[in-house]
Formats: C-alpha cells, sequence, structure tokens
C-alpha cells in the first residue's frame, strides 16, 4: 500500500521565546523538522507536505535542499486537527496510509514509523497512535485506556488531577486510513476559548463511530519527547550528542571526554583517531583514520586526511587538509584554504583561499590569503601576504622549494618562481624569478659609539 506523509509545523513556538521559528532550532547540525524528514523518507511515501504558517516563508526557505516536498500554509494556527486539514487539496484522490508527524518531536526513529505503518495496515486501524510511557508526563497528551483499548487523549490543560498522574503519553505521531480522515477532521468540534482543533480528538470521534484505534508503544521515550522549551531542546541536544558519540566510539574512534566533545550528526570521523576534550566538529566534517585533535579544536565543513595533527585551539572552517599534515596550535584555517600532504602550519598562522602544497611549511604568525604555493616552500615566520588594495584582492604564486625568509611582505599581485629566495625583512613588490635571490629592505647603517656618548650625559634633545 503507497504512504503518504504530513509534517505538522505551522506553530509558532511560543514557549521556545525565540524569533526563530520553533522548527528550525538547530539540532546535531540539522534542524528539528530535517530529522523528522529524515525519518519520514525511509518509509519511501508517495508524497510529503510540510504544513507551514508562522514564518511559513522563513521555514520553506530553511528546507530549500528538500525537492520533493510540497507545502500547505495554515495561515491561522488553530490547532493540530486544523492544521492537518490545510494538507487535504494535497491528498485528495489518494489512497492508502498517511502518516502524521510533529516537526518538534525530532528523534522518533525510521524502524518505529515502519512499525507504525506495518501494525497499522495489518490491523486495517483508522486510526493507529505511537505511544509512550514516560516518567515525567507533564505537558503531554494523556492516553485513556479503557479495558485495555485507547479510549481518547486527554490534554494535560483538560486533564484531571487523576488523569494528570497517567504516564503513557501521546507522541503526536500517527497512523491514518486516508479513506474517512479529511471527512472526520470536519466533524471534530472545536476546542477551548481560542477555537482550536485538536488531532487527538479524532481518537473519541473515531470510537464513538465504531472504527478501530490501535496504538504501537516505544521502549526509549526518548524517541517521542517534544520540544516545546529551551530547557527540553538542551535536553534533547545531550542525547543526540550521546548517541552519536557513542556511535563513533563503537567505530573505534577515541573520545577522552564524551560529555564535553561535540559532533553534528553527519560529521564522520576515522578508527584509531584521538579525541580530546572540547573538540567540536560540525557541518559536513570528514577526519580520516589515525587523527589526533587536540583540546578546544572546532572544525566546520571540512574534510581531513589520515595521521593529521591538529594541536589546541585551532579553527578550521570551509578547508581541507592533506595527510600526515599537522596543524597549530593556535591557527585559523578559513574558507577554501587546501593543505597538501605532509604540510605544517604553526602556530598563529592565518589562511584564506591559499593551496599549500605537499611538504610546505607555515610555521608561525603568518598570513596567507589568495595565495598558490607550491610544494617544499618554507614560508618564514611573520610572512604577509598583502593580498587586499582596499578595493580588490589580489593572487600571489609561489612556485616550489622556495625560502620566504622571515618577516616578509609580499605585495600581491606577485609571483615567485621555484627555487626562488627571498631575503628575511623584504617588502615584495616585484616578481622573484626562477632561482633568484629577491632583496627588498632598508640598507642598515651603523652609527659608531652612539649610545656610548649618549649615556655618558650629553643632551640629545636640544
Ligand atoms: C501535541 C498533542 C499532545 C502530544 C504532544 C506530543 C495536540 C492537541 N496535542 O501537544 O497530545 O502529547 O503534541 O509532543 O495535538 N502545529 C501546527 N498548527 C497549529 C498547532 C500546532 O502546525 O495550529 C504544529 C506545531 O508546529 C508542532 C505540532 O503541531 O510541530 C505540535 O504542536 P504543539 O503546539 O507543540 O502541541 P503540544 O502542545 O506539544
Ligand atoms: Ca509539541
Amino acid at each position: 500500500m503507497s504512504s503518504h506523509v504530513v509534517v505538522l509545523a505551522a506553530g509558532q513556538g511560543t514557549r521556545m521565546r525565540t524569533s526563530r521559528p520553533k522548527v528550525l532550532h538547530r539540532l546535531g547540525g540539522l534542524c528539528l523538522i530535517e530529522h523528522v524528514l529524515r525519518a519520514a523518507s525511509s518509509l519511501s511515501p508517495a508524497s510529503v507536505v510540510a504544513v507551514v504558517g508562522h514564518q511559513a516563508d522563513r521555514v520553506k526557505a530553511g528546507l530549500g535542499e528538500h525537492a520533493a516536498l510540497k507545502f500547505a500554509l495554515q495561515s491561522e494556527q488553530r490547532g493540530t486537527g486544523h492544521a492537518l486539514m490545510q494538507a487535504a487539496p494535497h491528498l485528495t484522490g489518494k489512497h492508502g496510509t498517511l502518516v502524521v508527524l510533529s516537526g518538534d518531536v525530532p528523534l522518533v526513529r525510521a524502524e518505529t514509523l515502519q512499525r507504525l505503518v506495518t501494525t497499522h495496515e495489518a490491523a486495517r486501524a483508522a486510526m493507529t497512535v505511537i505511544t509512550a510511557q514516560v516518567d515525567r508526563p507533564h505537558g503531554y497528551g494523556r492516553i485513556v485506556r479503557v479495558e485495555g483499548a485507547l479510549a481518547r487523549v486527554v490534554e494535560e490543560r483538560d486533564a484531571s488531577d487523576e488523569q494528570r498522574r497517567i504516564n503513557e503519553i501521546n507522541s503526536g505521531i500517527y497512523a491514518f486510513d486516508l479513506e474517512p480522515l479529511f471527512v472526520a477532521l470536519e466533524a471534530i468540534p472545536a476546542a477551548g476559548s481560542v477555537n482550536e482543533v485538536y488531532l487527538p480528538s479524532l481518537v473519541t470521534l473515531y470510537r464513538r463511530q465504531g472504527r478501530s484505534v490501535e496504538t504501537i508503544s516505544v521502549d526509549d521515550p526518548n524517541e517521542v519527547r517534544g520540544i516545546n522549551s529551551q530547557t527540553e531542546l538542551a535536553e534533547v541536544k545531550r542525547i543526540v550528542r550521546q548517541s552519536k558519540n557513542e556511535e563513533l566510539m563503537a567505530e573505534g574512534v577515541t573520545i577522552e571526554d564524551p560529555t564535553t566533545t561535540y559532533i553534528d550528526a553527519d560529521v564522520t570521523v576515522g578508527a584509531d583517531t584521538v579525541l580530546h576534550p572540547g573538540v567540536i566538529l560540525e557541518g559536513r566534517t570528514s577526519i580520516g583514520a589515525r587523527c589526533e585533535l587536540h583540546a578546544g579544536v572546532r572544525i566546520v565543513d571540512s574534510t581531513l586526511g589520515d595521521d593529521v595533527l591538529v594541536r589546541n585551539h585551532c579553527v578550521i572552517e570551509r578547508a581541507t587538509v592533506g595527510n600526515e599534515s599537522r596543524i597549530g596550535p593556535f591557527a585559523h584555517l578559513r574558507p577554501d584554504t587546501e593543505v597538501g600532504r605532509k604540510a605544517r602550519i604553526g602556530n598563529f598562522v592565518e589562511t584564506k583561499k591559499t593551496r599549500l602544497g605537499d611538504g610546505s611549511k607555515a610555521g608561525h604568525l603568518t598570513y596567507l590569503g589568495d595565495a598558490t604555493i607550491g610544494a617544499g616552500v618554507n614560508v618564514g615566520a611573520g610572512t604577509i601576504t598583502c593580498n587586499y588594495d582596499g578595493r580588490h584582492k589580489h593572487p600571489t604564486t609561489i612556485g616550489d622549494r622556495v625560502f620566504i625568509g622571515s618577516g616578509t611582505e609580499l605585495v600581491a599581485p606577485v609571483t615567485l618562481g621555484d627555487d626562488a629566495y627571498v631575503g628575511a625583512g623584504s617588502t615584495i613588490t616585484e616578481d622573484v624569478p626562477t632561482g633568484a635571490l629577491g632583496v627588498a629592505r632598508g640598507r642598515q647603517v651603523n652609527k659608531e659609539d652612539w649610545a656610548t656618548s649618549r649615556k655618558s650625559g650629553a643632551r640629545t634633545d636640544d
């Protein structure tokens, strides 16, 4: 049977108290709703509709990558049942099973959704609800059973003291038979002072109509955690972090202190790599095997080869580093940096849009911007590429085996040929040919006895 998916994501998320729509809050490098869409995609659904409303354009823009996704607009947020009604035009004439997910319940697993659909279809149910036993049911709709069967869902605000003590909660994730669904939704009476239509009220309605309503429960209550507040978001982040770290440790990564190691969902790390405390790996980052990342290293959207050493407090963004290279401490590799193999970038070195060839070294206090640097090059301490004239950026090109003395300024555009030398303290404004030595600095003048005579009392200020 074909299945369809609707994700409810129109709510403001008032309890988050942020200007950002709730479903765009980030969790493990993805926004909440992306987690939900990933889980949903495992069902290979015939169609996926997101119901958006509050800051709809921002939510849509935040989901740019999901091309197959369709949107339905709920212009007034009148409850979860009302939200689902807005998806009706996308589903008219469709048959089979509709899975409805909440944009703020991000940890549901693909296997659970598959089990939901299988159980629902095997039972030929009109509706199947995922439930869980939780220690702290506060805030969730409670599952009220009569003789073991689901009778209705009572929201926290409508629950009696006795019902509040029920530990079985509604996850907000359901499977529906599409056939009776949209007619039934129209029949739900609006509730409360704000005239909201609650999706869980369908349980009561279906039971009254004699239709079958089933439940499945999950063993791990974390799977169905809803995020309504900053505190809940932080708790779920901790859960996601811990499971990512455990997954990597199971693959042979050593994590010295998992509580301070933050690794996004899509990051990969090779076996025998050691991560020291306070390492942060974000976005689409890939770290090779046998690397060592010292404390306080942050790497974003970057690729490191095998056997790379990154010493303390480096920031690496949108860069690549070849095998056996050494970086840091205190280095900043900015976007479009490509470091070759067995290269070395040392203390207080900043690079941007720069390629540093195999075996080349920039050990100390250097800025390399818009530079193409060959193999076996030695960039002396304090070398600066002067790449910006106030209006435009200009390139610096450095051949293979070039030696640049310390304290050199390379005023771009400028080219140093293969095997060239640059004398320390030079300000290079013209190209240095292959094999040549370029020196560009003031000549030294020594004034004999100047300092001694000054000390002996002769006044110098008259
Ligand atoms: C809902 C359920 C509750 C369940 C809990 C699980 C209802 C009435 N209650 O409560 O039984 O235990 O989820 O997490 O359904 N939304 C819209 N339009 C709206 C209102 C909400 O699209 O008008 C979306 C929200 O963006 C959110 C989802 O529906 O993604 C759930 O809404 P929320 O207000 O968080 O419901 P809860 O109070 O958590
Ligand atoms: Ca919620």
